[in-house]
């Protein structure tokens, strides 16, 4: 571990670090893994390479530095008030909606903004203590991205990174936002800036041109983009597209273990041996369509194109802001649903849609992807989706099929998928019933093309590209 004094050469920033706190009734500390995507990612890169991670604990008032072997954390301690204005309000009232197609209608609260920059400003601040001369920072996702040009401002030694795991909105629903340019030159103090797709880093290329250097006049801080790079008076800043990705040949190998294997074969006894098992896995957000697949199954299964004793669907749902409103009515709609599916179609001691709503052990998991003939993914909009791609990894016997909503970033690589528009409840019912009906071997083909893939372009890779591509940049 480094101490203050050598302080770090990598340092990742993000809005978590990668364990969660829990205090228990009695006082007991618990550090669980952090739920979602990015902790997935950037877990095992720092498995790999020695440095710090900025971040929050989870929990109010805070500033335990949880032991992790290798990696100095630095616990970003943030109040009540704050969790509520800057990351259950601008994070995840104001930014999160628009940046996914504004799916619930985002909340513009000056109060909120304030509270952003503010914490914007303390992240910064933390990273600039930890960060030695000339180290390279990583700064990650939407719930950060003024720290570049704040940290940028006290330590112009650094070499600066920012990648954003979600979308980057269509240029017509960036404009919404009254802190549009702030946020554009808050991004523009990076070396590189990384998005998953050529349509997100096109979309800001066009905006930075637009609304970057707007506290000078734009003519003195001279902003210009072109292909690839945006011009901020003598800086170059670079701008690509990334897509991210899963460890894929650990999650390979751990779903080939006998100890997997033969939990895969109870699990599908423990649902009563099922023909179908058709499984959805999701933080319970309103972004990842489970309302759509219920949908799907319900019409379905009323058609007779599913038979209710031959099928079982899992969906393992991991609570998520669970004091932001959106996510609370969206909770209630897909319990109502689960629970319509269940009193039309099942038996007793027989559910159809069986529920969790808790997170559920990484080897668990990978026992359910193996012992699952369907895999939905039907998001409105996603960044990438890595769900897909563990599915894929973990069908090292070719057998599942994928189902997968194009509007994710993940639809761009794994093309042989079973793809449907969300929003067509008719196209996404054929998507599932070509993937449950479909002959063996056509299933298979798609299988082992979208496995090349995979296990071709993993996230350690990502990271080499992304890191390498930092390194190069001479601004
Ligand atoms: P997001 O980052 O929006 O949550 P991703 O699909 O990219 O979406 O990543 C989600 C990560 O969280 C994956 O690694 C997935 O395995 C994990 N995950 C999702 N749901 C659960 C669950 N119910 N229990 C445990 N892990 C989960
Ligand atoms: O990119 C997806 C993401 O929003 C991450 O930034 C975040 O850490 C994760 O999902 C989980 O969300 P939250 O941190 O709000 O629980």
């Amino acid at each position: 571990m480094t101490t203050p004094t050598e302080r770090a050469e990598f340092v990742v920033v993000a809005n978590r670090l990668p364990v969660d706190k829990t205090v228990l009734a009695d006082g007991t500390v618990q550090w669980k893994r952090s739920p979602g995507g990015l902790v997935t990612a950037l877990e095992p890169i720092l498995r790999n390479h020695t440095g710090a991670w900025v971040g929050w604990s989870g929990v109010p008032d805070s500033d335990d530095n949880p032991e992790i072997e290798g990696l100095d954390v630095r616990a970003v301690p943030l109040s009540a008030a704050e969790i509520a204005d800057y990351y259950e309000g601008f994070s995840n009232g104001t930014l999160w909606p628009l940046y996914h197609d504004v799916i619930v209608k985002p909340e513009y609260h000056r109060e909120w903004w304030n509270s952003y920059v503010a914490i914007n400003e303390r992240f910064a601040k933390a990273t600039a203590e930890v960060a030695g001369p000339g180290a390279l920072v990583w700064v990650q996702d939407y719930q950060l991205q003024l720290v570049p040009k704040m940290l940028r401002e006290l330590r112009p030694d650094l070499k600066i990174g920012f990648f954003l795991h979600i979308p980057f909105p269509p240029v017509e629903l960036f404009m919404q936002l009254p802190w549009r340019a702030e946020i554009v030159d808050g991004l523009l103090g990076s070396d590189l800036i990384g998005f998953h797709l050529p349509d997100g880093a096109e979309n800001f290329l066009y905006l930075a041109n637009r609304l970057g250097g707007h506290e000078a006049s734009r003519r003195s801080v001279g902003v210009r983009s072109r292909f690839g790079s945006v011009a901020v008076g003598d800086r170059t800043v670079k701008v690509g597209a990334f897509p991210i990705s899963i460890a894929s040949g650990e999650i390979d190998s751990a779903s080939k273990s006998r100890a997997i294997r033969s939990r895969a074969r109870e699990i599908r006894k423990e649902l009563g041996n099922p023909k179908t098992v058709l499984l959805g896995v999701d933080r319970l957000d309103y972004t990842k369509g489970i309302d759509v697949r219920l949908k799907a199954i319900s019409e379905l299964l009323e058609e007779g194109r599913l038979e209710p004793q031959e099928t079982v669907m899992v969906q393992l749902a991991t609570p998520s802001r669970e004091r932001v409103e959106s996510y609370v009515a969206m909770r209630a709609e897909i319990e109502q649903l689960v629970g319509n599916i269940n009193g039309n179609f099942a038996e007793v001691g027989q559910p159809v849609v069986q529920y969790l709503n808790r997170p559920i052990p990484r080897d668990e998991l990978v026992a359910f992807f193996v012992a699952a003939d369907v895999m939905l993914v039907t998001p409105l909009r996603d960044g990438m989706n890595l769900v897909a791609k563990e599915y894929v990894a973990c069908r090292s016997d070719l057998g599942g099929a994928l189902v997968l909503s194009e509007f994710t970033g993940a639809a761009a690589e794994l093309k042989q998928a079973y793809q449907a528009n969300p929003y067509d409840l008719d196209g996404v019912k054929d998507a599932i019933e070509a993937a449950v009906t479909d002959p063996a071997e056509d299933r298979r083909d798609r299988m082992r093309a979208m496995r090349r893939q995979v296990l071709a372009h993993d996230v350690e890779k990502w990271a080499k590209s992304f890191l390498d591509t930092l390194r190069d940049t001479n601004s």
